[in-house]
């Protein structure tokens, strides 16, 4: 019996099931995790059509919100919240049954299988989260962008990102979502069984690779606005 076969196994045998069990809560964490994934990497590739122009750019804002007669987004939004709520609920509670094993902090600590993104996954989560509240109040409610036009999406964008306040705070935001799906892709290949001497360069290529795809392309957004390529 493998050592997570086991942890379920003993974790059902005290009868609780799947959820109880911490390689179970890692399960759904890496799953929801890899919706989230997917949702950034199609989200930062559906916003470079700001690069095509306002015509393009409200076009495709107007298919994402008329799609399915305007049910589209609406279901999109419930299986979002879902899945962040899940995703944050595994995490919380991973964290204090750790917690709850350990209530004594170690003497000396020596992080040598850490790295920097692994002990920043609680704080770059908390920047995440934050930062998702304070985007959809800026570009999607209008409720934080004091020039709103619920029909000029690609004006909201090019108007939020001229103030170098608020894009500063999108590039510092994209700098921890980078942190975080860095050690996010790496550790859910690992919770897929994937840690193997044989696969962890292709592991640690992928990770690094689609992390700065992503991160890079979702800074350039403000940063092409405020030199003035995307006006
Ligand atoms: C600089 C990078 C980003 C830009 C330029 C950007 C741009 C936008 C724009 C323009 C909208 C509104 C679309 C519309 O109303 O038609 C939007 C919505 C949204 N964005 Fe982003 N975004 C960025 C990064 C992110 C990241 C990193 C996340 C998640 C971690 C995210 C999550 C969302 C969500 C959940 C919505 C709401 C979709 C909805 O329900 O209407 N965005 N984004």
């Amino acid at each position: 019996m493998s050592v997570a076969e086991h942890s379920i196994a003993g974790a059902q045998a005290r009868g609780h099931g799947f959820l109880a069990s911490s390689v179970g809560r890692k399960i759904i964490m890496a799953g929801t995790g890899v919706i989230l994934f997917a949702f950034v990497t199609v989200h930062m590739i559906g916003n470079t059509q700001a690069y095509m122009g306002a015509e393009s750019f409200n076009g495709y804002a107007k298919f994402l919100h008329t799609m399915l007669h305007g049910g589209g987004i609406w279901i999109f939004r419930a299986v979002m919240l879902v899945v962040t709520l899940v995703h944050v609920w595994a995490a919380l509670s991973l964290t204090l049954s750790n917690e709850a094993a350990r209530p004594v902090g170690y003497r000396l600590l020596r992080p040598s299988a850490s790295t920097f993104a692994s002990r920043m996954m609680r704080w770059s989560g908390i920047v995440v989260g934050i930062f998702i509240v304070y985007h959809l109040m800026h570009l999607t409610t209008g409720a934080a962008h004091p020039a709103f036009d619920p029909a000029d999406p690609y004006a909201n964008f090019v108007s939020g990102f001229k103030v170098p306040a608020v894009a500063g705070f999108y590039i510092f935001a994209q700098f921890c979502l980078g942190l975080h799906m860095w050690h996010g892709v790496w550790s859910f290949t690992q919770t897929l069984g994937l840690a193997h001497p044989r696969y962890d360069t292709l592991r640690r290529a992928f990770a690094a690779g689609l992390t700065l795809l992503v991160v890079g392309v979702n800074i350039s957004y403000p940063l092409a606005v405020l030199a003035g390529v995307i006006h």
